[in-house]
C-alpha cells in the first residue's frame, strides 16, 4: 500500500502572526527545488491561522503545497461557549486538519474520550480531516497497559466515524514520554505501537481501511531521528512539535525522512 507521507508542525501556544509570517516565507524559500513528495501541515495557534492563510496565498503556494490545521476545535456550533472556536469558523480560514486528542488536551484541560469523539464527528461534520492524537504515559507503558490505553482511545474516540471519514482520518501516535522531552521511541517501539494501531483499525473497519490510513508518529521527532522513524514500515510521517519551530530543521526533518 502506497500512502502518502505526512508531516504535520504543531507549534502549540507559539508564534503570534509575524512570527508566523517570517517562518512561512523561510520555510517556502528552503522547500523550494526540493522534491517532497509528502504532505505538508502546519498548526499555528488560532489567532495565526488567518496570516498563515493570507501569507500561503501571497506566496503562490496552493492548498497542495502547504495545508493549514487547528490545534482543537470545538464540539459546539454555536453559542453561549466562552473561549472556544467552531469548525466553521476555521473553514472560513482555509483550514484543512484539525489536531484532536493531543495528550496536552488530555492531560491539562481534561479532554475524556468521550469530548474527543464528539469533537471527531463535528469535526467530519464540517469536511476537516482529524489528526487524532493516542498515546500512553510512561506509568501506562511500565504496567504493561500500552495495548489496552491504545485499544480504548481508538475504539472510544472513533466510535461513529464511519469508513468514508477515516479515509479523511490521521491517525498520530505519541508516547506521552516522549513527547517534548528529547526521548524519542525506538523505531521498533514505535513500530510495534503503529503496527498495533493499524491492526485496532482493521479489527474496527476493515483491512483496506487499515491498509490506507496513515499513522504519523510524534515525540521528540528531530532531523537526526527521522529517516529511522520513517523507514519503518507502519510510520507515515511526524507530528512535531518542537523541532518544527524553525523552518531548517522542519524542512530537514521531512527532507531526511523522505530520504528512504
Ligand atoms: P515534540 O512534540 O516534537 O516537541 O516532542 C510533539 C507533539 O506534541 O505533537
Amino acid at each position: 500500500m502506497n500512502r502518502k507521507p505526512i508531516f504535520a508542525a504543531n507549534w502549540k501556544m507559539n508564534k503570534g502572526a509575524s512570527e508566523t509570517e517570517d517562518f512561512v516565507k523561510s520555510f517556502i524559500t528552503k522547500i523550494q527545488g526540493l522534491n517532497l513528495a509528502s504532505e505538508i501541515v502546519i498548526a499555528p495557534p488560532f489567532v495565526s491561522l488567518p496570516k498563515l492563510a493570507e501569507t500561503l496565498h501571497s506566496s503562490g503556494q496552493n492548498s497542495q503545497t502547504i495545508q493549514i490545521a487547528a490545534q482543537n476545535c470545538s464540539q459546539f456550533d454555536a453559542g453561549a461557549y466562552t473561549g472556544e472556536v467552531s469548525v466553521m469558523m476555521l473553514r472560513e480560514f482555509f483550514v484543512h486538519y484539525v489536531i484532536l486528542g493531543h495528550s496536552e488536551r488530555r492531560s491539562i484541560f481534561g479532554e475524556t474520550d468521550e469530548i474527543i469523539n464528539a469533537k471527531m464527528l463535528k469535526a467530519r461534520e464540517a469536511n476537516l480531516k482529524p489528526i487524532f492524537c493516542i498515546g500512553e504515559t510512561l506509568a501506562e507503558r511500565e504496567g504493561g497497559q500500552l495495548e489496552a490505553v491504545l485499544r480504548r482511545q481508538v475504539t472510544e474516540g472513533l466510535k461513529g466515524l464511519t469508513e468514508k471519514d477515516m479515509a479523511e482520518t490521521v491517525i498520530a501516535y505519541e508516547p506521552v514520554w516522549a513527547i517534548g522531552t528529547g526521548v524519542t521511541a525506538t523505531s521498533q517501539q514505535a513500530q510495534d505501537a503503529h503496527a498495533f494501531v493499524r491492526s485496532l483499525v482493521s479489527e474496527l473497519y476493515g483491512a483496506d481501511t487499515a491498509a490506507r490510513i496513515r499513522i504519523q508518529y510524534g515525540g521528540s521527532v528531530k532531523p537526526g531521528n527521522a529517516a529511522e522513524l520513517m523507514a519503518c514500515p507502519d510510520i507515515d510521517g511526524a507530528l512535531i512539535g518542537g523541532a518544527a519551530l524553525e523552518p531548517q530543521s522542519f524542512m530537514e526533518i521531512i527532507r531526511n525522512g523522505l530520504e528512504n
